[in-house]
Order: structure tokens, then C-alpha cells, then sequence
């Protein structure tokens, strides 16, 4: 059976609503498209717990500065559709921007505590933005649970936040990292590298391996584990960093030594000619 395209808010709800009927159990997967082998490995993870998965395909503007990529973000309907079947999705929901944000349209989610430090220093209006269309698509969808990766790290705790905090009736599962053979992070922004960018930009990985061999060496002092993410990171020279720094894997705390038994994420943001990537590692004890 080919997949099923929807465009229209109501829709996706009547359809929805038919499918609780009918007992099924739905999971979701939101994207904003161009999708990769990452995406597909996030419709397999839902395609394990449920009887149907819902992937949407929306890049969402209100997630974007006036100076980010909103314009050029890479998209491709066609591709998009055809790859979300083969990973096993049977609904694809395609709303326009005028459909989620129509004339009069006003309202915004404010992003938790989570949302205001990395990210949310470099980038303060994205996590709103993020919240509030992904509570829309939530809305819309009506699944049992979703499945984001854990690619966008910060990303996750917001969404989890807002979802524990609104009392939304809706589960999460975290996907891993899906990576290219060099390490590199599967993202649909790779697509703006060069060959050789795409080479240099391997060093993310290795600066965040080399951090969790540093802490399970046993360092537990924050700024030497930061040390390690940057010096490594410094080693490729076109490589500048906007941040670089270990957090509590929960809170995003920062204390000056880790206690023992803390899980620690080490989260990195760069740029790399004109792309920005972001990456992310979480060791557990
Ligand atoms: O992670 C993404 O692709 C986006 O931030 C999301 C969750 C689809 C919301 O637009």
C-alpha cells in the first residue's frame, strides 16, 4: 500500500480519531524533510511499537531567525515521500505554512528552563518556535507516543519538558545518533558541505569520543572535560566554535566537578564555512 498524503489539519485528526476507533496504536515522527537514513532508522523505531506511523514533512518558520537557512533549508517532497514509505510510514503529513499558521494566527508555547542556555544563547527564539509546532503537529496527529533523535539533544529535554509540564497524554522515545562511517552526525544540513568540509567535519565526533575517554579516565572536572571538546575541535582550523561544553545529562547543569555517579552530555555546536552543526554525546556511568 502506497503512502497516504494529508495536507489538512481536520484531516489528520478525523483520521486519527478513526484510527483510535479502531484501536490502533499510533506513532509519530516530525521532521522538517530532506530525509536521510537517520529519519528512515526513526520510522523503524516506531514501526516496532506501533500499528501505524504518522511521519510529518513541515519545515516550520517559526523555528528559524530571520537570519538562519529558513529559505534554503533543503526540501524534496517527492524523495521525502518515496524514502518514508520504504522505512515503513503509512501516513505522511504535508501541511502548508498557511494551513499551521493561518491569517490572525498568534499564540506561542514558551519554551522551559532548558531551552535557555547552548542553543537557546545562540539561537533565543528557536525552542518557542520548536514547542510550539511541535505541540501544533502533536495536536494534529493525536499519536500515542514519538520518536525524535537524539541528534538535537536540547531539543528532546524541551519537548519532554513541555509535554511532562502541559500533561500532554503523549510518550517519548529518543532514537540514537544515526552516523556516517567517519562519525559524523546524520543531518539533512550536511547536504551544504563540500567534500572536504564533510572530512574536516568528522573532528566533532572525535572531539566528543575523546571526552568521554577523558571522563571514564576518571576526570570529573567540568572545564578540563570542556578543554578536551575544544583543543580537539581546534585541531581543524576552519572549524569555529560557538560552544563546547559538558552538562548534566538531566538538568544541563554545569557544577565545577561532576559528582561519580552523574550522566554527562557533552554538547557541541560549530561552524564550518557557511553550515552550523551541532552534535551531541551522552555518557553514563
Ligand atoms: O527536529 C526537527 O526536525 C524539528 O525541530 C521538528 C521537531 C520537526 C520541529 O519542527
Amino acid at each position: 500500500m502506497s503512502i497516504q498524503t494529508i495536507t489538512s489539519v481536520r484531516e489528520m485528526q478525523k483520521l486519527s480519531d478513526n484510527l483510535r476507533k479502531q484501536g490502533k496504536r499510533i506513532g509519530f515522527v516530525p521532521t522538517m524533510g530532506y530525509l536521510h537514513e537517520g529519519h528512515a532508522s526513526l520510522v523503524h523505531l516506531s514501526q516496532q511499537r506501533a500499528d501505524i506511523t504518522v511521519i510529518s514533512v513541515f519545515v516550520n518558520p517559526t523555528q528559524f531567525a530571520p537570519n538562519e537557512d529558513f529559505t534554503k533549508y533543503p526540501r524534496d517532497f517527492e524523495r521525502d515521500c518515496s524514502i518514508a514509505e520504504k522505512a515503513g510510514a503509512q501516513i505522511m503529513f504535508a501541511p502548508t505554512t498557511d494551513e499551521m499558521y493561518p491569517h490572525g494566527y498568534s499564540s506561542m508555547i514558551k519554551a522551559g528552563n532548558e531551552a535557555a542556555k547552548f542553543e537557546g544563547v545562540f539561537r533565543p527564539t528557536h525552542f518557542s518556535g520548536v514547542a510550539t509546532v511541535v505541540a501544533k503537529l502533536f495536536n494534529a496527529v493525536k499519536p500515542h507516543f514519538a520518536v525524535f533523535g537524539q541528534k538535537d539533544y536540547q531539543q528532546t529535554l524541551v519537548v519532554q519538558r513541555m509535554v511532562t509540564d502541559l500533561n500532554m497524554d503523549i510518550d517519548l522515545i529518543i532514537a540514537p545518533t544515526d552516523r556516517e562511517v567517519s562519525g559524523l552526525a546524520r543531518s539533512s544540513r550536511n547536504v551544504y558541505l563540500s567534500s572536504s568540509e564533510k572530512e574536516k567535519a568528522a573532528i566533532l565526533y572525535r572531539a566528543l569520543m575523546n571526552a568521554a575517554d577523558k571522563r571514564s579516565n576518571g576526570e570529573r572536572n567540568r572545564e578540563k572535560l570542556n578543554e578536551v571538546l575544544t583543543q580537539t575541535l581546534y585541531t581543524v582550523p576552519e572549524i569555529n566554535v560557538e560552544y563546547a561544553q559538558a552538562a548534566h545529562a538531566d538538568t544541563l547543569d554545569e557544577p565545577d566537578y561532576f559528582e561519580e555517579q552523574d550522566n554527562i552530555v557533552f554538547l557541541l555546536a560549530v561552524r564550518l564555512g557557511n553550515t552550523r552543526l551541532i552534535d551531541n554525546y551522552v555518557w553514563k556511568t
